[in-house]
């Protein structure tokens, strides 16, 4: 594995895909910096860290043996794997808000942005950039955003935590291979955020719908109970209010 640190770098995703163009990379190589100043979130957002306080990095899967219809099970290994870690830091009611922001409690403290390369209806590579909020404090004008640091009181080792994640993903990796989607399909379930409990949703055109979030499919569409049938959503067909 290797762990290549820049100063400063517009995304983590970005320097990590120029890089497959120019030079050989190991699998799980790391591209992390101190310093994310145009960093990507999910539904074309922007992803704010401060200077040196948090985790912005990206990992490399080659080849990752999962057909593009199945891509969702990246978000979920990956989702699995940061749980796992903040577990092990007594970091309290962890779940996973879909398809894969990492709350604990109702805040959001880590997001993950998957950017795979598919050639011949095959994912080549996989850049899985990850942010989690790890000593920074304050967030302005973001109330619904926290950090370790805020939850457990202590400033944490960047390093150690860094380590800790790339293990679990290696982990839940392997979990995948030898034991199949099944039991990560289950496990991601057990995390949902509001699973089976009734919710309000936004929808593109701004009316709000409520309904029941009942799971996830295998393309990682989310289910939701209506009044009158069980619906299947996609990323821009709705968002979660809570
Ligand atoms: C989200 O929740 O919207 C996803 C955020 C993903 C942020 C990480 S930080 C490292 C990597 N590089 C990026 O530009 N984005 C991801």
């Amino acid at each position: 594995m290797q762990l290549i640190k820049i100063n400063a770098t517009d995304s983590t995703n970005t320097y990590l895909k120029q890089l497959l163009g120019e030079t050989l990379v190991t699998d799980f190589s790391v591209v992390i910096t101190k310093n994310q100043t145009q960093g990507k979130g999910q539904r074309g957002e922007k992803w704010i860290s401060e200077k040196g306080k948090n985790l912005t990095f990206s990992i490399l899967k080659i080849k990752p043996l999962i057909a593009v219809d199945r891509q969702f099970l990246l978000s979920s290994l990956v989702s699995l794997s940061i749980i796992k870690t903040l577990e092990s830091y007594n970091i309290p009611n962890l779940s996973i808000k879909w398809p894969n922001d990492i709350l604990s409690d109702h805040h959001k403290i880590s997001g993950i942005l998957i950017e795979n390369i598919i050639k011949s209806n095959k994912i080549d590579f996989s850049v899985i950039g990850i942010g989690l909020n790890v000593n920074q404090k304050l967030f302005k004008g973001l109330p619904k955003v926290s950090s370790l640091k805020s939850i457990l009181g202590m400033t944490l080792d960047k390093d150690e935590l860094l380590h800790k994640l790339i293990e679990n993903l290696q982990i839940y990796f392997k979990l995948y291979t030898e034991k199949g989607e099944g039991i990560i399909n289950a496990e991601y379930e057990t995390y949902l955020f509001r699973k089976d409990k009734p919710s309000t949703f936004e929808l593109p055109d701004k009316t709000l719908i409520t309904g029941i979030i009942r799971g996830v499919t295998d393309a990682g569409k989310l289910c939701v109970q209506m009044e009158d049938a069980t619906k299947e959503f996609d990323l821009k067909e709705l968002k979660l209010l809570y």
